[in-house]
């Protein structure tokens, strides 16, 4: 099967083509992000992005056509992100889809983008199910079982902030600019992580449940401390303080993957690998710690490549692939989700902020 994907959810414009034939999987993809346009705004403003995806999106496809050597006579289908993210971009996806499909007479499918990075590992490395998934990006930080297509369960959820989001405003807070994840994860190298004592919420209690919101506030009033009298931050205090950030967040993702661990083990006797995905999965030093993790606990790890864990369109093709050979299809009626969790059982957790 070949497969087009189309990803508009967020700040980046993909188009890709993707097939499960031969060794080469990712035939093209596409990536164009939009990040000057939303850097003077210190984060992503949707109007802007909407409009951005308009402009790209018709070129990126006929770009990703071109690279794979295929015309749309030669797909099986078209995917792409339903949903969830900002409104005006996934409109765009959508109803660029629609119209590809109906005028080459293909099937559509609508596939869910946290879907997308949950089975990525598939695409790169032919996990089997069920997986144990560590969900970390900018909109979304979950704990889930990945038991087959469509199939999950949630055994945790981020009570207010995402871990993406942690790191976006604290390096807004460090002055690091945005998106804030690489620029951390670049500050940090040189940094000194004991240096500041940040909390770690949620460590240590039942569950999988994580909160990052107190971090941020935590890291404001260190900020606010050195920069007492009128000082701008110097370059070694956000050094130390993005070092500590790090750790902090790593710490809680790593004691709350150990917990899920064990849940995943005691439902599934049969399950032993543990895969990370998301924007923040291309933090090195997180995948680090998460290899350890799991080696120690006698889990397989997969990590796909760091430009597979950022937003892309390869994925979302992969995903729908991954539909269409069950026979998930959607037709022309479908409306765009800008909610969309994966597992509509555990419903919305407590706190603010939570988007699925
Ligand atoms: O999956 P993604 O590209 O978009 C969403 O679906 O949200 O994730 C973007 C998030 C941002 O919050 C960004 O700061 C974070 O992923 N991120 C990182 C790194 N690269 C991107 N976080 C930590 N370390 C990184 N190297
Ligand atoms: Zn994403």
């Amino acid at each position: 099967m070949i497969v087009l994907g189309i990803e508009t959810s967020c700040d980046e414009t993909a188009a890709a083509v993707v097939t499960d034939g031969g060794d080469r999987r990712i035939l093209a993809d596409r990536v164009l992000s939009q990040l000057d346009k939303h850097r003077p705004y210190g984060g992503v403003v949707p109007e802007i992005a909407a409009r951005a995806h308009l402009e790209a999106l018709d070129g990126l496809i006929t770009d990703a056509l071109a690279e794979a050597g295929l015309g749309f006579a030669e797909l099986d289908g078209v995917a792409f992100t339903g949903g969830p993210g900002l409104i005006g971009g996934v409109i765009v996806g959508t109803m660029t889809a629609k119209a590809i499909a109906l005028v080459h007479r293909l099937p559509l499918v609508a596939v869910n983008h946290l879907e997308g990075h949950a089975l990525t590992a598939r695409l790169t490395d032919d996990v089997s199910f069920p997986y144990l998934l560590l969900l970390v990006s900018g909109g979304h930080c979950q704990l889930l079982i990945v038991e087959g297509v469509g199939r999950y369960v949630r055994l945790g959820t981020t009570i207010d902030d995402a871990a993406g989001e942690a790191f976006d405003k604290s390096a807004k807070l460090l002055g690091l600019g945005y998106p804030g994840g690489p620029l951390i994860e670049q500050a940090a190298r040189s940094g000194d992580a004991a240096r500041f004592d940040l909390p770690r919420p949620m460590k240590g209690r039942a569950g999988c449940d994580m909160s990052f919101s107190g971090l941020k506030t935590a890291l404001r009033q260190a900020v606010d401390r050195l920069t007492q009298n009128g000082a701008s931050l110097a370059p070694r205090d956000a050094a130390d303080l993005a070092a500590a950030l790090q750790a902090a967040i790593g710490d809680t993702l790593i004691d709350r993957t150990a917990n899920a661990i064990a849940l995943f083990r005691s439902r599934h006797a049969d399950g032993d690998t543990l895969v990370v995905a998301g924007g923040v999965a291309a933090n090195t030093a997180l995948r680090r710690r998460l290899a350890a993790l799991a080696a120690a606990s006698g889990m397989a790890f997969v990590a796909p490549p760091i430009a597979l864990c950022t937003d892309n369109a390869a994925m979302i093709g992969w995903a729908g692939l991954e539909r269409l050979r069950l026979g998930l299809t959607d037709d022309l009626a479908f409306a765009p989700r800008p909610r969309w969790p994966l597992d509509p059982r555990a419903g919305p957790a407590i706190g603010a902020g939570v988007k699925a």
